[in-house]
């Protein structure tokens, strides 16, 4: 088995659009170009989706212009539809992101749209990106738990990381999007998806509120998964997902792996420099659009 582990940083992303105050563009541009020297082949930067619904991502065209592109880094963007998609590749994203739900009532919270729905219309933003050559990533949230109703069926999450699968993801990332899943529900849920798809083509995404991350994270391992996704410093949590604090920090997965013996690439002290840029992060406050669902 492989000692390199892939960490996909999704700080910029996953972090920041949790943050309430708006956060100045040059600020997260100065962010990801340091997360550029870390030793990432992938960082997701921003979303392209509704600024109604995310304002603090509506500067996402922008920091993709400003951004200084590192040789051998990808730099992908989260899409929800075929406007964001569109979005994106006029802005030189070099991979996009669906994000599909494994319960229904948190879809409807976070894309206002059912599952099913979501999936019928990432359906032409797969065709664009395959005519594109764009690799697409998939997200199946809440594969665990769901702030809204409770434990979701593994094989509710396997039908959806399969479909989405199937449409042409070259990865699907699950994630436990309130970070308070038990180890053993992570391990019927992946033993459930790993029945369908092999471990080469999936990620963990951990947030860490209930300080169990690292747990999933070896039993994840310990099942062959060798792709997981981090944030600098900790940052993040999802605006629909009450609860969801922190994704698991880059540095607490690097050095876990690390004292493993597993390989990243990760230069701690190049991301010391992106956590303390971190640290000194603010903005004003941003409302979040309400939802009717
Ligand atoms: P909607 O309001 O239901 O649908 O939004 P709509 O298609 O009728 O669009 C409404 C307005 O938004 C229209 O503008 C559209 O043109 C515009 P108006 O006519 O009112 O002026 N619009 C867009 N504008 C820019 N870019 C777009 C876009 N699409 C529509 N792409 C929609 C549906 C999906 C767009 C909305 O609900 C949305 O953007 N949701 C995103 C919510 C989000 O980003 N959540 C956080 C990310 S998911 C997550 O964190 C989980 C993850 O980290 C894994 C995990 O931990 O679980 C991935
Ligand atoms: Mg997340």
């Amino acid at each position: 088995m492989t000692r390199d582990v892939r960490i996909f940083e999704v700080g910029p992303r996953d972090g920041l659009q949790n943050e309430t105050s708006l956060i100045p563009t040059p600020d997260k541009i100065a962010l990801i170009d340091i997360l550029s020297s870390v030793g990432f082949d992938r960082i997701e930067a921003t979303s392209f989706v509704s600024p109604k619904w995310v304002p603090q991502l509506a500067d996402a065209g922008d920091l993709m212009d400003g951004i200084t592109r590192k040789a051998g880094v990808r730099y992908a963007v989260l899409t929800p539809n075929l406007t964001g998609f569109e979005r994106a590749l006029a802005a030189g994203a070099d991979e996009v992101a669906v994000f599909a739900s494994a319960s229904e009532a948190f879809s409807l919270k976070n894309i206002n749209c059912s599952i099913a729905e979501s999936l019928d219309r990432f359906a032409p933003l797969m065709a664009a990106a395959r005519a594109a050559g764009l690799p697409v990533r998939g997200y199946v949230s809440c594969a665990v738990e769901c702030p809204y109703s409770g434990a979701v069926d593994p094989e509710q999450v396997r039908d959806v990381a399969v479909t989405l699968d199937q449409m042409g993801c070259y990865e699907i990332s699950l994630a436990d999007t309130i970070g308070r899943a038990k180890p053993e529900a992570v391990f019927a849920m992946l033993e459930t998806v790993l029945d369908f798809i092999p471990p080469a083509r999936l990620a963990g995404h951990f947030h860490d509120t209930g300080g169990q991350a690292l747990d999933s994270v070896a039993v994840a391992l310990e099942l062959g998964l060798r792709t997981f996704d981090g944030a600098v410093g900790g940052l993040g949590g999802c605006p629909y997902a009450p609860g969801a604090r922190g994704n698991l920090s880059t540095r607490t997965l690097a050095t876990f792996l690390a004292e493993r013996g597993l390989r990243t690439g990760i230069d701690l002290d190049r991301l010391a420099q992106a956590e303390r840029l971190v640290a000194g992060l603010s903005g004003n406050p941003a409302p979040l659009k309400e939802h009717s669902a």
